[in-house]
């Protein structure tokens, strides 16, 4: 199994079935309605700085794909949007294109003006695995960066993925020391895939250097599920059962938030974020900025103007909880008490 043919399956999956954790976290975070809220709608900004960079909104696209001929379309039309709405983009990981698949569905974010590039690569390809595949080196990680003119490196932390997979690279020791080697030559970010970040892994990762953190919780894309449906299409008990038991492990996105905030280290918010509204309740929790995947999926996939409508909206909805709480811009935001119910209070009384 070629990593381009999996990156194809990932696709068709995540636009066909139902990957999604069973419960969104983020609809736990409420706030407070502001009856006189006090504030012109037009002073409103969503402007912030992240990474030293600009954006007209704290949003991130986060990594999607790459490496596979479809992955050109995805790629072009993100990187439009993300330079229309001036937001932040990172491609999908570059392996394949290591492994010698063309790497045009990567170079044409190049084309754009995007306000923070970032590149991605797995942590599981840093180190050693039993199939004898290539370790990335640090030049590599160099290269993956200048491959979209990017402004930093994102490592993927996947191992949930990785142990429901059949061909999965299940050897995670050592990819901490080689993060900090990464990061002591470049910008690095480290962000999970679904499964979160916990508090103790944020300190060790600031410790080792990165930039920031992309907690990407559990909330949105299940990969332990995507996993489970290729097993499934693949006739694979084994991995088909593995997925269904670990489909909604790890730690929720909100949790991710409150509990591994690490003072110094600019924190993303992913996994599950599908509006304005999300991406308000991530930022008055303590995140910097909100990352979104498979809601772009669908609308990318359908054509330029669906995905552009629907990054209008979040960018309406978000103005419109700002309004709605009285908060001019994103400082402002982030000082917003929150309302912590359900499920996600009961996770942190624990
Ligand atoms: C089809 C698909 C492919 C993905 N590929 C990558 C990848 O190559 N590298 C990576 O770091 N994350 C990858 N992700 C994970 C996302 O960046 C994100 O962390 C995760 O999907 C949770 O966000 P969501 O709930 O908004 O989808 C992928 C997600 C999807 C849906």
């Amino acid at each position: 199994m070629t990593a381009q043919k999996r990156k194809m399956e990932h696709l068709e999956i995540c636009l066909r079935e139902n990957v999604e954790a069973e419960h969104n976290y983020w609809d736990d975070i409420l706030f407070e309605h502001n009856a006189l809220p006090e504030i012109d709608y037009d002073e409103i900004s969503t402007q912030t700085e992240f990474l030293g960079k600009k954006l007209e909104m704290p949003l991130i696209i986060n990594a999607i794909t790459g490496g596979i001929p479809e992955a050109e379309k995805y790629n072009e039309r993100l990187a439009k949007a993300a330079e229309k709405f001036g937001i932040g983009m990172g491609v999908g990981s570059q392996r394949p294109a290591f492994e010698g698949a063309d790497a045009t569905s990567y170079e044409i974010v190049k084309n754009h003006k995007i306000p923070l590039k970032i590149a991605n690569l797995g942590a599981p390809q840093l180190v050693p695995q039993k199939k004898g595949s290539h370790v990335f080196t640090v030049e590599d990680g160099k290269k993956a960066i200048e491959m979209i003119d990017g402004d930093v490196l994102a490592i993927h932390l996947n191992f949930l993925q990785e142990v429901v997979q059949k061909e999965g690279d299940k050897n995670a020791r050592g990819c901490l020391t080689r993060i900090k080697e990464f990061a002591s030559a470049m910008p690095v970010i480290v962000k999970e895939t679904g499964a979160g970040i916990s508090r103790r892994n944020a300190e060790k990762l600031k410790t080792a250097g990165v930039k920031a953190v992309d907690i990407s919780g559990v909330s949105g894309t299940s990969f332990a599920k995507v996993e489970q449906y290729r097993a499934v299409i693949q006739k694979d008990y084994l991995h088909a059962v593995l997925g269904t038991t670990l489909g909604e492990w790890g730690i929720p996105s909100p949790v991710c938030v409150l509990k591994s905030r690490v003072k110094g280290l600019p924190l993303v918010a992913s996994g599950g974020i599908r509006n304005g509204l999300d991406v308000a309740r991530a930022i008055a929790l303590g995140a910097d900025a909100a990352g979104i995947a498979r809601a772009l999926l669908k609308p990318a996939h359908e054509s330029q103007q669906k995905l552009e409508r629907k990054l209008e909206a979040i960018s309406e909805e978000l103005k419109a909880v700002m309004f709605l709480l009285g908060v001019k811009n994103i400082e402002e935001l982030k000082k917003v008490p929150c309302i912590i119910v359900g499920r996600t209070k009961e996770y942190l009384e624990d």
